[in-house]
């Protein structure tokens, strides 16, 4: 009895959390869309949340420049220097990559997490590794991925489109959904809302590893980059971002 008090308890703090986190996920969404938002977002995105682009740049050499740091038994985070992180974003944010994205979502962004994830099989499947929406961000928050060396093998990132978020919540039975598989050898640019977007990070087969870049994107004035984006590689990206960055210091893309 006082057990199942406890646990109604819980269930209401649960669901208190959970509409607080949607106030403010409603909210910054508002603000974002009314000052921030340049022009109309292409259909196809405002429908899937999801867009994919042709890369052309090299990124391996500097990559292969990049020290191991293991964050669990089957993830590591490769960290890289200031200047070499700087060069990479220089690369992948090039004038043309930063025109693209604006014109399929409508905004400019801000960088607010850079992580280069490598992860191997796991024994427990469902370690860290369940199907979720990013909750604690607004519905702009956009997150960009670049598969390295993401074969069907390697446990591709999955991404359930906009238009089934519902459909999915409600029920909740991911099987019914075909998602989108994130495959790419440096040679695709991926980007969707992970909050609007169910999205599943892969395991890769027995043998098999895998390496992406993950990279987190705040609307902003203007395209920049948070200016110590090199000390958090090797931790987790932070929450409730769309308050936290009026406060980051950026360097603004030339
Ligand atoms: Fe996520």
């Amino acid at each position: 009895m006082r057990l199942a008090k406890k646990l109604r308890k819980n269930k209401f703090i649960y669901y208190f959390i959970c509409l607080i986190v949607d106030i403010y996920s409603s909210f910054f969404s508002f603000l974002e869309n009314f000052f921030l938002k340049k022009r109309t977002s292409e259909y196809h995105f405002q429908k899937t949340g999801l867009f994919k682009f042709n890369f052309e740049e090299d990124l391996k050499d500097i990559l292969n420049l990049s020290v191991k740091f293991k964050d669990n038994e089957y993830q590591s985070t490769r960290i890289i220097s200031q200047r070499d992180l700087k060069k990479v974003l220089n690369l992948i944010f090039n004038k043309n990559t930063r025109e693209k994205i604006t014109q399929i979502t409508g905004f400019k962004y801000s960088i607010d997490h850079f992580q280069i994830l490598e992860n191997i099989h796991s024994l427990d499947a469902s370690y860290k590794r369940s199907p979720h929406f990013d909750k604690s961000f607004s519905r702009n928050m956009l997150k960009i991925f670049i598969p390295i060396n993401i074969d069907f093998q390697n446990g591709p990132l999955k991404v359930w489109e906009k238009f089934l978020f519902l459909e999915i919540k409600n029920k909740n039975k991911f099987n019914e959904y075909d998602p989108k598989l994130l495959l790419g050898q440096g040679n695709y640019i991926y980007g969707f809302n992970p909050n609007t977007c169910f999205h599943q990070l892969g395991n890769p087969d027995l043998g098999f590893q895998s390496q992406q870049i993950m990279i987190q994107l705040n609307p902003s004035l203007y395209w920049c980059f948070k200016q110590d984006l090199y000390k958090f590689q090797e931790f987790g990206e932070s929450k409730f971002t769309s308050l936290s960055f009026l406060f980051n210091k950026t360097i603004k893309f030339i």
